[in-house]
Parts: structure tokens; sequence; C-alpha cells
């Protein structure tokens, strides 16, 4: 089996072993924040402030982390692949392009970069936002939001991420749980266009059935190894489990 368009979809799983939280496992972010407060428009209008220091906690927390070797083997898959490649993540974190990723699309936003309500502009923010951020470009006040997709508003690049799944021959989904759409439906798409489809997780996600091969166990471990046996055109063998089921 080869393969010559591949997309790859990544969630928090991928960042766990950066030290990056995760959303759903034990102890993940929703489970010390109730996500209507800080992750919907609702709650922004509600309390602004709140939000904004929501955002710069995990910005500044961004500052300590680095890519891990699942990261830098998907920008070497990247890299060294012939065919066409595109890595879609729901992480606003920006550990990808950190690990070398550039044919990527931030389908939730990205935490690093900031937008004007008032203007409608895009900035890069590195530091704290608060409400009396200033635009760089309009020079409006009080009008900054972290460029983020909260639940209820409609994911970016979507035009670019259908029309690859509707060509590819490859879909690999990696550390996501499957619980939010459109991203829990991009392995039907996948299917409907006759792809070959894996799940590296660490457990089963709540999609795993739609999946035709699956490989469970720490990103770290079994990404790396998955990459190096696709790139050494050991097909088959790539979908075995690299590491046997707990
Ligand atoms: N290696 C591989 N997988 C892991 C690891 C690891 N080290 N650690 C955790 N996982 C898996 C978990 O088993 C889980 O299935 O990663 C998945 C993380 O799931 P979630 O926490 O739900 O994160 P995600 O799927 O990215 O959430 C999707 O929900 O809240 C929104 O916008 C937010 O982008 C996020 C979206």
């Amino acid at each position: 089996m080869s393969f010559e368009r591949i997309v790859i979809l990544t969630g928090a799983g991928v960042s766990a072993e950066s030290g990056i939280d995760t959303f759903r496992d034990s102890g993940g972010i929703w489970s010390k924040v109730d996500y209507r407060d800080v992750a919907t428009p609702e709650g922004f209008a509600r309390n602004p402030a709140k939000v904004h220091d929501f955002y710069n906690q995990r910005r500044r927390g961004l500052l300590r982390v680095q890519p891990n070797a699942a990261h830098r083997a998907l920008a070497r898959l990247e890299a060294v692949f012939g065919g066409s490649f595109l890595l879609v993540t729901q992480n606003i974190d920006d550990l990808h392009e950190s690990a070398g990723s550039r044919k990527l699309a931030h389908m939730h936003g990205e935490i690093n970069t900031a937008l004007c309500e008032a203007c409608g502009a895009r900035s890069r923010w590195s530091g704290d936002m608060t409400i009396n951020s200033q635009c760089p470009h309009c020079s409006t006040v009080g009008r900054m939001r972290v460029d983020v997709v909260w639940f209820g508003e409609m994911p970016y690049h979507m035009d670019r991420i259908e029309a690859a799944l509707a060509r590819c021959d490859l879909f690999v989904s990696i550390g996501t749980s499957g619980n939010v759409y459109p991203a829990a439906g991009f392995v039907e798409q996948a299917n409907a266009a006759g792809a070959h489809t894996v799940e590296l997780n660490l457990e089963p996600s709540e999609g795993h059935s739609s999946f035709s091969d699956a490989i469970y166990g720490r990103a770290t471990e079994i990404v790396p190894e998955f990459v190096r046996r696709l790139l050494a055109a050991e097909v088959d063998a790539a979908f075995e489990r690299i590491v046997p089921l707990p």
C-alpha cells in the first residue's frame, strides 16, 4: 500500500507530553474551568477579563514548553513525503510550527494571534491581553480578543480542509478524543473519499469504530515509529500495533 495524499488531524494529546494539559482527560482543562465561561462568545461578553486571564495563563505556559518527538516526527513526514500533505490541528499552541511543520491549518485558531473586533485585523500577540489592550492596526482600545474559535463559532480553513479530505488516500487522527465537530466527522469524510483511516491515540476515541486501523499508546512512542515505517514504505507493518495494548 502506498499513499499520495495524506491528511493528518491532531488534538491536545499530541502536545500532552510537552506538558500542555488536555481538555477531557482526568484533571483536564474542562474539569477545572467551565468552558461556557472562557470558550464561548457569551462568556466573553459576560466577563472579558476572565477570558483574557484564562488565555494569558495558557500563553505564558507556552513559553516553558517544547515540541516533543511526535511533533518532530510529523514535521519530518511533511518534509520527506513526496505527495500532497496537510496537517490540520485543533490545537491553539505553536508546537507544530516550532517543530518545523509548515503545511498546517489551525482550525481552532492560535493563542499567539489577536483579533480586533472593531476593525477585524489580526496581529501576532505574545504578551498578556487585557480589556485595555489596543489594536495595533486601528488603535481602538478594549475590542481585542484572542484569535481562537470558541464553541458555537465556525472553525477556520474549512474549505481547504474539506477539499483535502475529499482527495486524501490516507487520513491519520492523532491525540484527539473525537468529541468535537466538525473535526470528529473528518474520518467519515475521509472514508467517503475511499481513504485508509488510522487513529493514533492513548485510548480508543469516541469515533474509534470509524477507523480502518488503530494504534494505541503515547504519542511520543507511536507517532515517530508510525512515521518511520510509513516513510520506509513498510506500510503494511505501519498499521501493526506498535506497542502492545495495555
Ligand atoms: N499520547 C496520545 N494521546 C494522548 C496522550 C498522549 N500522551 N495524552 C492524552 N491523549 C489523548 C486522550 O486519550 C484523548 O483521547 O488525547 C485526547 C485528548 O482529548 P481532548 O482532551 O478531548 O482534546 P481534543 O480532542 O483535542 O479536544 C478537541 O475540544 O474543547 C475543545 O477546542 C478544544 O480543540 C479542542 C477540542
